[in-house]
């Protein structure tokens, strides 16, 4: 039942949103007083920054964190949560929602820029009128990687203020949504994750954290504001939302914990220090704000149905009050110092692993000395839920889903799980020959099974088609039909990107540059998964949206570039420059110090590994081509049954 339009103005108006703002401001500045984190004089002798930089970095910082949260949450709503008008168009309150989002970044703009001053004094030990003044900010900006973190933090929500005016459709607001999720991220590359000794795992959860509570937090504040404009479908709005919501405190509280363990490293540290006390009240803010999400569920979103607004705006005003507070205790928090920092004296190997370095590899130790890569497990817990529900889906709908796609969707997640989680994950980072295991896994076996299971074709079967248009599926179908996917699926240019990448890692600076970090590694493997599949897709993939070569090409494709792959393999095992040899360098191993035999192994390694998805895709080719023909000929069986039924002669059998 369409939703009907009111004109009675309801949802919460700017005023009280300052308020709650001012709310979470004078939590910061209590949790800061009693927390240990309050500006302090430095020891006589060192430089001091002053009260005025010590207050201002944390007040300024929340700013940055409320306006960025605020431009996430509401350009989410305008891009996903409201209904669209013709074409995407945006209607009146998603208009206003984007409007909105252009208020917000330009007040994130002024106070990361100001952020970014007061952290470049605190850490000169200068007063801000210095800071500003001198020529050394710059070089701050460029060489730190939390100057680095602001900058970008700063252009994105420019680019969110300057592009708002003109984005008229969902898609647009759709893209400043995505500029805006990537800016709140900052935080988790600078301060205590970046720090810590598993700062791997630390940054991933706090991006992970920070990327819930935007949604969850921008999300509620962008439906409150948008509910205020007359007509705007709050009903829907609400509904849709709280799905989301769901999503963000399960992944607000598991990543929260996890950050906080890192930080207080055992339980005595909870009850034992302010830093784990403040964690708790975060955890009661949690606690609190689940509860009013069920009282949601069960109380205002019914009232909703039966046209009463009031009751979920009443609640919705109070949960934005709690969130505000809970942001300013979190700021809070990430200014007060940690019991366990993990920093004993670790190697450069450790800091540059983000775990000890570990003994010579074993065949027992490459198969079960696991380290979990937080990064892809979580991305792999998401991948096989949505998997799962969509099969659950069909199921349910009485739809059949070949049992094999599933298994090979399973069978890829668990070769990227054992890959990157495993003891190759452990090692992929030590030793250059191991790192050619994990790599020839990501390209070229989990792809082909990824791409065998038909994620495409099962998540257009399994998302609802909206009825105005919009929604999940109708982006998953625009993105099919965009031009990118189209170029980036033709033959050639799949090709191209599969056997480039190998070359231009490997003999050129990326590998090194690439090693040096915990996402510099990452998107070493992401661009192997990612590119073996696109390469896969192309040959074997059984999803629409890519150009069918006939079988034959496809054939001689496939055995052209395990030629190339081999030559580059072999190219490998005869380099006499050691690739990545600052990075092996630095992690200086005790044992296996042979780079160039190492380098030549993992050459070696390239090749062999190369024969095994030949004959993987090739038989794949070869089941698909049968069918391909049994089909063909069945069709053309049901067509002459046909054309004799109503008595006429049939055409010549095609090829
Ligand atoms: C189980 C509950 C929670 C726990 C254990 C938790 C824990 C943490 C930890 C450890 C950090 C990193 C602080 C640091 O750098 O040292 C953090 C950051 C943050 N949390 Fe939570 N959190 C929880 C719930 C929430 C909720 C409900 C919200 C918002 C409504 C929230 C908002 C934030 C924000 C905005 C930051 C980033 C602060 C900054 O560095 O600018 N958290 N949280």
């Amino acid at each position: 039942m369409a939703e009907q339009a009111t004109t009675r103005r309801v949802g919460l108006p700017w005023a009280y949103l300052l308020g709650v703002l001012a709310a979470g401001g004078l939590t910061l500045v209590v949790v800061l007083l009693v927390g240990g984190g309050a500006p302090e004089r430095p020891p006589p002798g060192l430089p001091d920054a002053g009260p005025v930089v010590g207050w201002a970095l944390p007040v300024s910082r929340f700013l940055a964190d409320a306006a960025g949260v605020l431009v996430a949450g509401t350009t989410l709503v305008a891009a996903a949560l409201l209904p669209a008008g013709e074409k995407g168009a945006l209607e009146p309150a998603a208009g206003r929602s984007v409007r909105t989002a252009a208020v917000a970044a330009g007040v994130s703009v002024v106070a990361t820029a100001a952020e970014l001053v007061f952290t470049y004094a605190d850490f000169l030990g200068i007063p801000a009128g210095q800071a500003v003044g001198g020529p050394g900010i710059s070089s701050f900006v460029v060489d730190t990687v939390q100057g680095r973190t602001l900058l970008v933090q700063i252009l994105l929500s420019g680019v969110v203020v300057l592009a708002a005016a003109s984005v008229r459709t969902a898609r647009g607001a759709g893209w400043l949504s995505l500029a805006a999720f990537v800016a709140v991220t900052g935080p988790a590359l600078a301060g205590h994750a970046a720090s810590s000794s598993d700062h791997a795992l630390a940054q991933t959860s706090l991006v992970l954290h920070l990327l819930g509570v935007s949604a969850w937090v921008g999300g509620l504040a962008g439906v409150c504001l948008a509910a205020r404009v007359p007509g705007a479908p709050l009903r829907t709005l609400a509904t849709r939302f709280s799905w989301l919501a769901l999503w963000c405190v399960v992944a607000v509280g598991i990543s929260g914990l996890v950050n906080a363990w890192l930080r207080l490293g055992s339980f005595g540290e909870v009850a034992g220090s302010s830093y784990g006390l403040l964690a708790l009240g975060k955890l009661f803010a949690l606690v609190l704000l689940g509860t009013f999400g069920w009282l949601h569920r069960t109380r205002t979103l019914p009232r909703l149905e039966d046209g009463s607004r009031r009751p979920f705006v009443r609640l919705a005003a109070v949960e934005v009050a709690v969130m505000a507070a809970t942001v300013g205790l979190a700021v809070g928090l990430s200014r007060t110092p940690t019991p366990y920092t993990g920093q004993r004296s670790t190697s450069a190997a450790e800091s540059l692993l983000g775990y000890p370095l570990p003994p010579p590899p074993t065949a027992a130790r490459l198969l079960f000395d696991a380290h979990v890569d937080a990064t892809w497990l979580g991305i792999l817990v998401v991948c096989a839920a949505l998997y799962a529900t969509g099969t659950r889906v069909l199921a349910r709908r009485g739809d059949r889903w070949p049992v094999g796609r599933s298994v090979a969707w399973y069978g890829g997640l668990a070769v990227v799980l054992l890959m990157t989680s495993g003891g190759v994950g452990r090692y992929a980072p030590v030793l250059f020959s191991v790192h050619m295991v994990q790599h020839m896994a990501l390209n070229m076996v989990a792809p082909i099974l990824l791409v065998l299971a038909a994620p495409v074709t099962l998540a257009l079967r399994a998302l609802p088609a909206r009825a105005d248009g919009g929604g999940v599926r109708r982006l998953l179908v625009d993105v099919l039909h965009s031009r990118v996917v189209r170029v980036l699926t033709h033959p050639l240019v799949a090709t191209a990107v599969f056997v480039t990448g190998l070359y231009l890692v490997y003999f050129s600076d990326v590998y090194d540059f690439l090693m040096e970090d915990h996402w510099g590694h990452f998107l070493m493997q992401a661009h192997f998964l990612l590119s073996g599949a696109l390469f896969f897709w192309v040959l074997v993939g059984v999803d629409p949206g890519t150009r069918r070569l006939p079988f034959p090409f496809r054939m001689g494709l496939m055995l052209a570039v395990m030629a190339m792959h081999a030559f580059f393999s072999v190219a490998l095992m005869s380099y006499g420059t050691v690739i990545g040899a600052a990075y092996y360098a630095a992690l200086d191993r005790p044992w296996s110090t042979d780079l160039v035999a190492d380098q030549r192994l993992g050459g070696g390694i390239g090749w062999a590994f190369g024969e095994v998805p030949t004959l993987l895709v090739l038989a794949a080719m070869f089941v698909q081509w049968i069918r391909a023909d049994r089909r063909e000929a069945e069709a053309y069986d049901r067509m002459l049954d046909r054309r004799e039924r109503a008595g006429g002669d049939g055409p010549a059998r095609p090829g």
